[in-house]
């Protein structure tokens, strides 16, 4: 991909970003999701196999008991790392603000590639917006 490709609107909240997710023990400390329990072959592009981890807000939601919920709730992270082979190629995180998801994609160093609202991740994961508020390996607990 060029350079120009990238939407990468607020390089300081993704800073900010990386470093909450990577605080203490990091993400990788977190609650994997239900149906993610290890690395998991994945067809999107950039990587053969993803990991994701929830944050304890999120796990919460999950674990909740009805009544049903309709959207996460607002503090909650999802972090994907993406392999390939076993060198992590990227790490593609949304955070529940009061405005909506914040999404954020990084190299596997944690150089910050898109940010804010990039239109490429809003098209694609716009399918599940009313479905499960906006996340693709995450349901609702039902
Ligand atoms: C072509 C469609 C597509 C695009 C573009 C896309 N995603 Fe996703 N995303 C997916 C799919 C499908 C999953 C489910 C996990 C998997 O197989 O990788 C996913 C999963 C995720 C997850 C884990 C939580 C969830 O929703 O399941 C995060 C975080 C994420 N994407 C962030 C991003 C970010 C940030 C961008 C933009 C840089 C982006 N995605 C662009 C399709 C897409």
């Amino acid at each position: 991909m060029v350079a120009s490709c990238k939407q990468d609107d607020d390089p300081a909240g993704a800073r900010a970003l990386w470093d909450k997710i990577n605080a203490g023990e990091g993400f990788r400390s977190w609650r994997r999701a239900p149906a993610y329990p290890e690395r998991t072959p994945s067809f999107t592009a950039h990587a053969d196999a993803v990991e994701i981890f929830v944050s304890p807000e999120m796990s919460a939601a999950l674990r909740g008991s009805p009544p049903k919920i309709t959207e996460w709730p607002q503090g909650s992270i999802v972090v994907k790392e993406g392999y390939r082979g076993d060198t992590r190629k990227l790490v593609a995180v949304m955070e529940k603000r009061a405005d909506g998801w914040f999404w954020a994609e990084y190299d596997g160093e944690g150089e910050t590639l898109f940010s804010g609202r990039p239109k490429i991740c809003v098209d694609c994961h716009d399918n599940r917006a009313t479905y499960s508020d906006w996340t693709y390996a995450i349901e609702f607990p039902r």
